[in-house]
């Protein structure tokens, strides 16, 4: 079988100098955080995966339903010659905007920061789309826009809800580096998770199973291993809480007793009072009237809005 094309913008001793970087702003800041891109090790991959299974976590189970009686739709209205997924991931959804595609669809462009990842999909979607070239980009999609391949009329899909992971800034400078990379004429179809009762949030961020307790702990894991750290993870617990002045979760790991870390790789000691957070993640979530003025703010124009029969979720679809 034939490999796909990779472009590679962000070389595994890139992501390590951005994780070192960000460890050491993130650790010795006030409050703590850490970026939630550092999630995404294999581990951490497999057990996102089993969250978009729980019951309590809906957006990935509303996105589909929206994607299913709407894929039809978008492929009439974009005519699309390339599909571009932004953050891929494992592609799974993406089979039902190809399938639509088909008729007009030349190129599929998966761009994500696990190569490994990349590939895997790459080559799955290679095999049950013969015909359909596939030219894979290794980058962030924070960073990584400039050089999008793909013949126009171009999509650009954003799906899952990640665009919610960004803060309000890193939004608009997002926003505005795709509608720079696209031409008149191509298109934006963005996910969002959309604002909801908090205990319906909540629950979706703290599920019963713990899964997603998990997942956050991983984290500290990755350091341990990318920075010879040596976080105790059984030191912290999973807080998930809404912030209702920012409409966005917030995830955090919370010392339960005092603690001391030493992160050999940046030759630095963290040290952690009883009671005291660590920021992993945001999950913003969006309102109509918000998506469509951030959207017209970067000089798109949004032709199309859609939810899930619930009202959960939205899809936007958006033209330059
Ligand atoms: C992959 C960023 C969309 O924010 O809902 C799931 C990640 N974090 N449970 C989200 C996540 C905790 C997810 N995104």
């Amino acid at each position: 079988m034939t490999e796909p094309v990779l472009d590679v913008h962000l070389t595994p001793e890139d992501a390590a100098r951005a994780l070192r970087l960000e460890a050491r702003e993130g650790l010795t800041a006030r409050p703590k955080w850490l970026s939630p891109k550092w999630f995404y090790d294999a581990v951490g991959s497999e057990l996102f995966e089993r969250i978009t299974r729980l019951p309590e976590y809906y957006p990935t189970r509303a996105e589909r339903e929206i994607l299913v009686a709407r894929a039809g739709e978008i492929a009439e209205l974009t005519a699309a010659r390339a599909l571009v997924e932004l953050g891929s991931g494992s592609s799974e959804k993406t089979r039902l905007l190809l399938d639509a595609l088909r008729p007009s669809l030349r190129e599929f462009v998966p761009l994500d920061v696990s190569s490994s990842a990349l590939t895997a999909a790459a080559s799955d979607i290679m095999a049950d789309y013969p015909g359909l070239r596939v030219h894979g980009v290794v980058g962030d999609f924070t960073e990584h826009l400039g050089l999008l391949p793909g013949t126009s009329p171009r999509l650009v899909a954003f799906l899952g809800g990640t665009i919610g992971n960004l803060l309000p800034e890193e939004r608009e400078k997002f926003l505005a580096s795709v509608r720079d990379v696209l031409h008149e004429g191509e298109w934006l179809l963005l996910g969002t998770d959309l604002v909801k009762d908090p205990a319906t949030l909540v629950r979706a961020y703290d599920d019963a199973a713990g899964v997603t307790a998990r997942f956050n702990r991983n984290v500290l894991r990755v350091l341990n291993r990318e920075l010879a750290a040596d976080f105790d993870p059984d030191a912290f617990s999973h807080v998930a809480l809404w912030n209702a002045e920012q409409e966005w979760i917030e995830m955090r790991l919370r010392a339960e007793r005092p603690v001391r870390v030493r992160v050999a790789a940046l030759d630095l000691e963290v040290g952690f009072e009883r009671g005291e957070e660590l920021r992993t993640e945001v999950s913003a979530k969006f309102r109509r009237e918000g998506v469509e003025r951030e959207l017209a703010a970067a000089g798109f124009e949004p032709v199309r809005w859609w939810t899930d029969r619930g009202a959960r979720f939205a899809l936007t679809l958006a033209r330059v």
